[in-house]
């Protein structure tokens, strides 16, 4: 069995460089990274540049990238198309805050890829997407409480930062009805009090939670494919019965699709679960690479935004030309329906692979996802639920996740939480050589 520390020496002995620039780097910022997602042991590599479906870092090193910067590239790094649209606006000039020509384009692919919608308003970042996306369903519904998924994760606002990966079960309380945990000093008991949590495919819990809590319910968000405790799909018929017990209870149903929105299929999951929600958040994939989300909605809730409603929706970089510029060549130029076949094509062939190894090396370990989208589990059972990825035997992950970096794979983001994202970008070759480094890191185990 390889020993963890020859895998981090090994990596230490690549990454110098890197090693050198979080050194600066944690004497400037709190751990060396703006995001905590992105800190790992010993140390985060620091990347120079990217193509199509490979990443270098200042070391010199190439990696295969699946991680696509947490699923918001989608087209692969550099695409000659977005690199193109981005430069013929930023020569038109960058900023107005004023509205823009390519705008309408956009929201009209936004509404051909999602017809159950009347209209979408362009925003920046997912975390935006959800805050607003409450907002409107309590100015909707004239209701202040929400309800969200135990584990899910929703952005880092107060509302939602709320049992995100609980770690002790002491302090989980039952199943059927999770308490509301804070995951950030600083977030608010008096916010966090209108926050209530209920496992994933589980109708039972969600409907025991919108009797105790009668009249009090603005909406239930959720993800239609969960894609922040790793992939846990949809029990067969789940969405649709959400779907009917949040119509019955008058509460607006919410799909966050910020990771599988556009990706998972040109109308995500709306697409392919067929469940139309009230509410759906976008973000990530459908920015072609830059900053830009979309909340959008069904014909019942038009109104409620100012100027016809009293519901504001604010924001300086809103619909910003180069955003707009990269996310509709993303969309109309790139994300073709053969880029959709190709990028399930590599998807399968991975988790195929995968599943392949595993069996031959005899190693408790499950994969499970969907499309482009992967997460292996070192346990002997697909969860169907948050709680029960608390099996998930996180050494053995780190080891076998370092042992891929080491070798020139990012898997995915440093957490066995997290996924692969294929990208257009990612070939035929890239998933071979991958599955080569997949089996030896599985069999170095
Ligand atoms: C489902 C979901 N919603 C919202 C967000 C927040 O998006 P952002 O990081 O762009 O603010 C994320 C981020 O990963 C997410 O996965």
């Amino acid at each position: 069995m390889t020993e963890l520390s020859g895998i981090i020496d090994q990596y230490k002995n690549r990454t110098p460089e890197s090693a050198r620039m979080h050194t600066r780097a944690s004497g400037l910022i709190q751990g060396g990274v703006t995001s905590p997602f992105r800190y790992f042991e010993p140390h985060p590599f620091f990347v120079a540049r990217g193509k199509a479906g490979r990443i270098w870092d200042v070391d010199g090193n190439e990696y295969i990238d699946f991680n696509n910067s947490y699923g918001a590239i989608i087209a692969g790094h550099a695409h000659p198309e977005i690199i193109k649209a981005i430069v013929e606006q930023a020569e038109k000039g960058t900023m107005f805050g004023i509205p823009g020509e390519l705008t309408e384009k956009l929201l009209q692919e936004l509404l051909r890829r999602y017809p159950s919608m009347r209209y979408f308003r362009l925003t920046n970042t997912g975390n935006e997407a959800t805050l607003y996306a409450l907002r409107l369903a309590r100015a909707y519904t004239g209701k202040d409480k929400i309800i969200k998924i135990e584990g899910s994760y929703h952005g880092c606002h107060d509302a939602v930062l709320v049992s995100d990966k609980p770690l002790h079960p002491s302090h989980m309380g039952p199943a059927w009805a999770p308490s509301t945990i804070p995951e950030s000093a600083g977030i608010l008991p008096d916010t966090v009090k209108n926050t209530l949590v209920v496992p994933w495919n589980n109708t039972d819990a969600l409907e025991q939670c919108l009797n105790r809590n009668l009249g009090c319910v603005a909406g239930v968000i959720m993800e239609p494919v969960v894609a922040n405790f790793g992939m846990c799909l949809p029990a067969e018929g789940y969405l649709q019965a959400v779907r009917e017990i949040t119509r019955r209870h008058n509460v607006a149903l919410i799909f966050d699709e910020v990771k599988v929105g556009v990706r998972l299929a040109p109308g995500g999951g709306v697409e392919i679960s067929g469940v139309i929600p009230d509410i759906i958040c976008l973000s990530k994939a459908m920015g072609g690479g830059m900053p830009m989300a979309a909340f959008g909605a069904t014909e019942d809730l038009w109104d409620m935004l100012y100027p016809l409603g009293d519901m504001m929706h604010y924001g300086t970089y809103n619909g910003n030309p180069i955003s707009v510029a990269a996310s509709l060549a993303c969309l109309t130029k790139v994300m073709t329906d053969q880029a959709y076949t190709h990028m399930n094509k590599m998807g399968e062939k991975l988790t195929e692979g995968i599943e392949d190894s595993i069996r031959r090396h005899g190693i408790p370990a499950v994969v499970t996802g969907k499309g482009g989208m992967r997460t292996v589990f070192f346990q002997e059972t697909i969860p169907v639920n948050y709680r029960e990825t608390l099996g998930n035997n996180r050494d053995a992950w780190y080891k076998w996740w370092m042992h891929l970096l080491a070798n020139g794979l990012y898997f995915s983001a440093p957490s066995p939480y997290e996924e692969t994202f294929i990208s257009v970008g990612t070939t035929e070759k890239d998933v071979d050589e991958a599955l080569q480094k997949i089996d030896d890191a599985f069999k170095a185990l």
